[in-house]
């Protein structure tokens, strides 16, 4: 399977919603712009992690991090956002910034367990430029 299929069915298989921001086109912008941002965990060759990480030139974003079910609760969660981390620090980000869909309260605990803070002063706000481009899922 190639490498850009095997990533989204692991995001479909987590639970992450895959827009339009994720087709191929989209996703090679991303990594145009951001070549060393994007990890990928595999064991014998098969994907079980993903995370996307992308600079702005100001602040750091953290997209669709996610770990095949089957490996969840074994470290590698763990592992890929330290990574990822560490090559933000890299690259001289001074803060880095992730959002989480409301209903998933789980993943709240997950990072606050690698030391992330829950933001309360902040609320997040979303426009789309031209709808004839945006879907939701794909
Ligand atoms: C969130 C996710 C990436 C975590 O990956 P994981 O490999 O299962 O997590 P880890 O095994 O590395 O866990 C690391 C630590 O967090 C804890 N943790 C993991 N999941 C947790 C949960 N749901 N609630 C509380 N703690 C959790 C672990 O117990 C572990 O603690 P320890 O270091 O004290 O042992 C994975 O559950 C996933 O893919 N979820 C679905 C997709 C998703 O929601 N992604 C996030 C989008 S914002």
């Amino acid at each position: 399977m190639k490498l850009y299929d095997e990533v989204v069915q692991l995001w479909k298989k987590a639970g992450i919603s895959v827009g339009s921001s994720d087709l191929k086109e989209e996703i090679e912008k991303m990594l145009k712009r951001n070549p060393n941002l994007f990890l990928i965990g595999k064991i014998k060759e098969k994907i079980i992690a993903v995370v996307m990480g992308g600079f702005d030139g100001r602040r750091g974003y953290v997209h669709h991090l996610a770990v095949d079910p089957i490996h969840q609760k074994k470290g590698y969660g763990k592992m890929m956002m330290h990574d990822l981390i560490n090559d933000f620090r890299r690259i001289g980000v001074h803060k880095i910034h992730l959002f989480i869909e409301k209903q998933n309260q789980a993943v709240v605990d997950f990072y606050n367990n690698l030391g992330w803070q829950m933001r309360d002063d902040l609320i997040m706000m979303s426009i789309i430029p031209d709808k004839s481009m945006y879907k939701m899922r794909i």
